[in-house]
């Protein structure tokens, strides 16, 4: 018999947000509610295609000439147009020289080249909050980096832990980059204020600390300018910085994976030097970007029309959210005789932190067959007008 390879490979760990997704679509329960994984669905519970994409993809159909190989760096109509989203057109004419920007498959690709860039040419050290986005951790680990985490929210008193937070970053060492969340924080749907990102600021310039930020749900939170708004404020006070940005909600481009990275250095000069190394970083992994989603993109935010749909799709997609977690709130509050929910009123985005345990969440899938995260976190948008009572309800039931 030949020699086996692979015969003592053990099975990984299920991944705790996709894992729930095969699990729920296994479960044979009709009432089943799937409020795991972060995707945006309208109230038949479907995650349609924007009509803005369908109409460029259709453009693309009639048009498209070629599918040759996208330069390294990737399609620069697409950048410039994702740049002018992030900075504001202003800053992106007057500052894109110093500026590396990069398409990538997703943010989670963005994040990723950031990571190994970082690790290769900066320094090794990134602070990423506590609680955040499952995959940060790995993505980073696996860039060869050394992980720490900041605290970012108090549990017990459902706020953010800014005092506790702020303590720590003025502790971390210098050189070191802090991974945070522009809008929607990815899982409490609870971000910084304008006055404590203005401290940030002050502390990361006193201190030598760079930001990096993953910017996945632009529109989400408040509006597409306001949701920047962070960001911009970071770069018009002249720090250096990295964005990861992610078009898959905002496009609705989940598996096309339409992402980019930016990166704000001093001076036209770096930014050609860095553009470099992070191209021949993107050259070992995966050679250069796919093309489609990109095309859409950059199709739609070049052609007046399209972006005006775009933007009154990601306006409604918002909306939804928005008047799903009003309705959600108002109706635990009138279930509820034990707990207050009311917390959960002022959060952003698409996420809600429940403040269930975990213990509670197995419950709600074993007996209710209402799917969540392990840390309490819904995704708003799975809620309906056929199910919303029913979660609501089930979880007064827990208490
Ligand atoms: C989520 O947090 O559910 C989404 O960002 C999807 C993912 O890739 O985990």
């Amino acid at each position: 018999m030949s020699k086996l390879f692979f015969n003592h490979v053990n099975p990984a760990p299920v991944d705790p947000i996709f894992g729930l997704t095969t699990q729920f679509e296994a479960d044979p329960r009709p009432n089943k509610v799937n409020l795991s994984v972060g995707l945006y669905r309208n109230d038949a519970l479907e995650t349609p295609v924007l009509t803005s994409v369908k109409t460029a993809e259709k453009y693309l159909w009639d048009t498209e000439k070629s599918k040759d190989y996208l330069p390294i760096s990737g399609n620069s109509t697409y950048l410039a147009k994702i740049g002018m989203l992030i900075f504001g057109e202003f800053f992106w004419q007057k500052e894109q020289k110093r500026m590396c920007g990069v398409q990538t498959p997703g943010g989670t690709g963005a994040l990723r080249i950031g990571g190994e860039f970082l690790k290769q040419e900066v320094g090794e050290r990134i602070a990423i909050p506590d609680p955040t986005w499952p995959n940060h951790k790995a993505i980073f680990t696996r860039a060869g980096m050394v992980v720490e985490t900041y605290p970012y929210y108090a549990c017990k008193l459902h706020t953010l832990d800014f005092s506790r937070c702020f303590d720590f970053l003025k502790n971390l060492m210098p050189g070191s980059c802090v991974l945070m969340h522009p809008c929607c924080h990815n899982p409490t749907g609870v971000d910084f204020t304008f006055d404590q990102w203005k401290s940030l600021i002050s502390l990361f310039r006193q201190n030598g600390l760079l930001p990096f930020f993953d910017f996945a749900y632009q529109g989400f939170g408040t509006a597409l300018e306001e949701d920047a708004s962070p960001i911009r404020l970071f770069a018009q006070e002249g720090l250096e910085l990295l964005v990861a940005y992610s078009c898959a909600k905002n496009f609705g481009l989940y598996s096309e994976r339409a992402g980019a990275l930016f990166i704000l250095t001093g001076d036209q000069k770096t930014a050609d030097a860095v553009t470099s190394k992070v191209k021949s970083v993107i050259r070992a992994n995966y050679s250069n970007p796919p093309r489609h989603a990109s095309s859409t993109v950059a199709h739609i935010l070049s052609t007046p029309a399209l972006r005006t749909q775009w933007e009154d799709e990601v306006n409604g997609m918002r909306q939804r959210i928005l008047n799903l977690r009003k309705r959600f709130v108002e109706t635990l509050c009138s279930k509820s005789n034990k707990r207050d929910f009311q917390f959960m009123a002022g959060g952003k985005g698409m996420f809600c932190f429940t403040g269930l345990t975990a213990d509670e969440v197995e419950r709600m899938k074993t007996e209710f067959a209402i799917y969540m995260t392990s840390d309490g976190r819904i995704n708003l948008a799975g809620l309906s007008d056929k199910n919303l009572e029913y979660v609501a309800e089930k979880i007064c039931v827990l208490n």
